[in-house]
């Protein structure tokens, strides 16, 4: 039998172009996600989705790759969802923060005191009503895959504590670039400041803005009680995510993978949830001992704070219609 010998060099030439073959191949088979989320890779939001990654990634046999972004680092959420939009970011998890400028229905998630609890909001949002405001992003190019969630949002501030709402008067509060919570902390009394979430901690620490609201996960993930001393478990709206992709990602897809995305976001879903219960019960600790003084506002102070917000409602109402809300509030 004829042994063929190769020189070394022409062997390693030969390597070369063998490996840089076997790399382009299984470049070409791979799709590269480019995940990108506020928060850090320990918060809610990381843990969700290094879950959705895990499950793509397993189901796929790593025809799809993962890259995350966390902490802003492809930009605000705006810019983020503009990006799913046009193509040039593949996925994102989001809070509704800007979600309403996108398809205004899903601001009636965000009406103020709507849901009782977690489970009743759980219940809303995975039912018919959360279900077909998620069908609507399909009208403006994005595909909404699940509704996952961050909690109940509560005040932060350096003036002082808050028990009635004469007590925010004036008071430099950031909130999402969203219309409805806008609303809301105007009839208040608040001094409302839209803002990008990356512009936030700054914004606190150069005491240009008073406080923020946000929920116990996001407190805690940002730490933020290193720039915040009072903490009003206000519960005065419930926070929930979204996770996108785009529609240039999904259209490339086949079924049965669009399918293995959709169940892998239903599973990064329950890790975020069980983050959040897990945050519920623990944080309000965590951050008193971090130092924050923490109030919490009774059921009957959150009632005068809602019969306060009777000029929001009747907007909200002609906004989102009656029957929508009392849909809502008559889900188990
Ligand atoms: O307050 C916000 O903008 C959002 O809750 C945050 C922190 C970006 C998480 O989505």
């Amino acid at each position: 039998m004829m042994q063929f010998k190769m020189a070394p060099a022409r062997w390693m030439v030969a390597s070369a172009v063998a490996v840089s073959l076997m790399g382009s191949a299984s470049a070409l088979a791979q799709t590269e996600v480019k995940l990108g989320y506020a928060l850090s890779e320990t918060s809610h939001y990381g843990v969700a989705a290094a879950k959705w990654q895990e499950e793509v990634e397993a189901n796929t046999d790593g025809r799809f790759v993962f890259r995350h972004f966390p902490n802003s680092g492809l930009g605000g959420e705006r810019e983020v969802v503009e990006g799913v939009q046009i193509g040039t970011v593949e996925a994102t998890i989001v809070s509704s923060g800007t979600l309403s400028n996108f398809v205004p229905e899903a601001g009636v998630a965000d009406i103020p005191f709507l849901f009782r609890n977690l489970e009743h909001a759980r219940n809303v949002m995975d039912g018919e009503v959360g279900q077909e405001i998620l069908a609507k992003f399909d009208d403006v190019g994005l595909v909404a895959l699940a509704w996952g969630e961050q909690g109940f949002r509560h005040i932060t501030n350096n003036r002082g504590p808050i028990d009635e709402p004469g007590d925010m008067a004036g008071l430099k509060l950031r909130t999402m670039e969203n219309p409805v919570h806008i609303t809301a902390f105007e009839t208040l009394g608040a001094a409302p400041t839209p803002m990008a979430w990356p512009e936030v901690i700054g914004a606190l620490q150069q005491g240009t803005i008073d406080g923020q609201e946000n929920p116990l996960s996001v407190i805690t993930s940002a730490n933020l009680a290193e720039v915040q001393r009072h903490l009003t478990l206000s519960g005065h709206v419930y926070s929930p995510a979204m996770l996108l992709v785009s529609r240039q990602l999904w259209d490339g897809m086949s079924e049965e993978d669009q399918q293995i995305f959709s169940d892998a976001a239903a599973e990064a879903v329950i890790a975020m949830r069980a983050f959040v219960d897990d945050v519920e019960q623990r944080g309000v600790d965590q951050l008193r001992e971090a130092g924050m003084e923490v109030g919490e506002l009774s059921d009957e102070q959150k009632a005068v704070f809602q019969e306060a917000l009777a000029s929001a409602y009747e907007q909200y109402y002609g906004q989102y219609g009656q029957d929508l809300i009392e849909q809502i509030i008559a889900t188990e």
